[in-house]
């Protein structure tokens, strides 16, 4: 990560006299992006709730190259939690999330209010099918729903032309890309690889919430998904090889799998034939943290 912060320093370098602009309302933004436009400036948006940790830092660096003005959203957004959730708890570490912005390419801030994205009497939400539905909508039924009208209002605000996301939530990945391409957005979105601790951990905002114990236990379900994936040789034995992994999954120490599915990696449609491009995906829980994780199955 140094390499590429001091990579994206040397850029911002190039960019003399550009400073980070943090921006909270829609009018202000809206001129800074129009003035970029003028210019024939390609405008990147990378979203997110803050929290940010290094997984977030290399999305701003995958997108980097695509654009020449890089935007960086940092907004808690109510509609993706249920009552029950985290919202209220979930990190907020604006301070420190500025500074390690300030150290990428990034050109503006967007930090907007509740009030700013969701005004009094708001009622538009976008509610999807196709790869919304199942695996993350069977727990979370509110949350890609909540997900797709942000970054609907987030690509409207910021007339992003392309955006990332981590493929280390996939199927949000799908939904988005999927949202682009029905709503004929002027978008183009890239998937940003899954950055890991040294044991296999996805990197997530909600890693905190892990004691000691459960933290070590979390390093183990890269390693079982892995090898589940290398071990799926047809369609027909992949229901004893799901079951062998969620085995292995609980024995491990993780309280439960809310699902371990392979799906096919473009639709997230069920698999019908092994020669489709297919993606494992799993959700363990550990002392109220779920933790997800998904991977390419090789082919056969
Ligand atoms: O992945 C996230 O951090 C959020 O779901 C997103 C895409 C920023 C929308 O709130």
């Amino acid at each position: 990560m140094l390499t590429s912060l001091t990579t994206a320093m040397a850029v911002r370098q190039l960019r003399k006299g550009v400073m980070m602009q943090a921006i909270s309302d829609i009018d202000n933004l809206r001129s800074v992006v129009a003035a970029w436009k003028k210019d024939g400036c390609q405008v990147g948006l990378v979203p997110t709730m803050g929290a940010l940790h290094d997984g977030h830092l290399s999305l701003i660096e995958h997108l980097q190259p695509h654009c020449d003005r890089l935007i960086v959203s940092i907004f808690v957004n109510p509609t993706q939690f249920a009552p029950d959730e985290d919202f209220d708890s979930y990190p907020r570490t604006l301070e420190s999330d500025l500074m390690k912005i300030e150290a990428t390419a990034t050109d503006l801030v967007y930090t907007p209010s509740a009030a700013t994205m969701y005004g009094d009497g708001h009622t538009t939400r976008i509610v999807m099918d196709g790869p919304a539905l199942g695996l993350e909508s069977e727990a979370r039924p509110h949350f890609f729903s909540g997900v797709a009208t942000i970054v609907h209002k987030l690509f409207q605000q910021t007339s992003a032309d392309c955006a990332v996301f981590g493929e280390k939530d996939y199927q949000q990945l799908c939904v988005i890309r999927q949202m682009v391409k029905d709503m004929a957005l002027p978008v183009e979105i890239f998937g940003g690889p899954t950055l890991r601790e040294a044991d296999g951990l996805a990197m997530s905002s909600r890693n905190v919430y892990l004691n000691e114990t459960q933290r070590h236990t979390a390093g183990k379900l890269n390693n079982i998904l892995t090898k589940f994936c290398q071990s799926i040789a047809s369609v027909d034995d992949y229901k004893k090889k799901t079951d062998k992994a969620i085995n292995e999954i609980l024995t491990a120490g993780f309280d439960g799998v809310d699902y371990l599915e392979v799906r096919a990696a473009d639709t997230l449609s069920p698999v019908t034939d092994t020669s489709m491009q297919r993606r494992a995906l799993v959700v363990a829980r550990l002392g109220g943290v779920r933790l997800l994780d998904n991977m390419a199955v090789p082919p056969l």
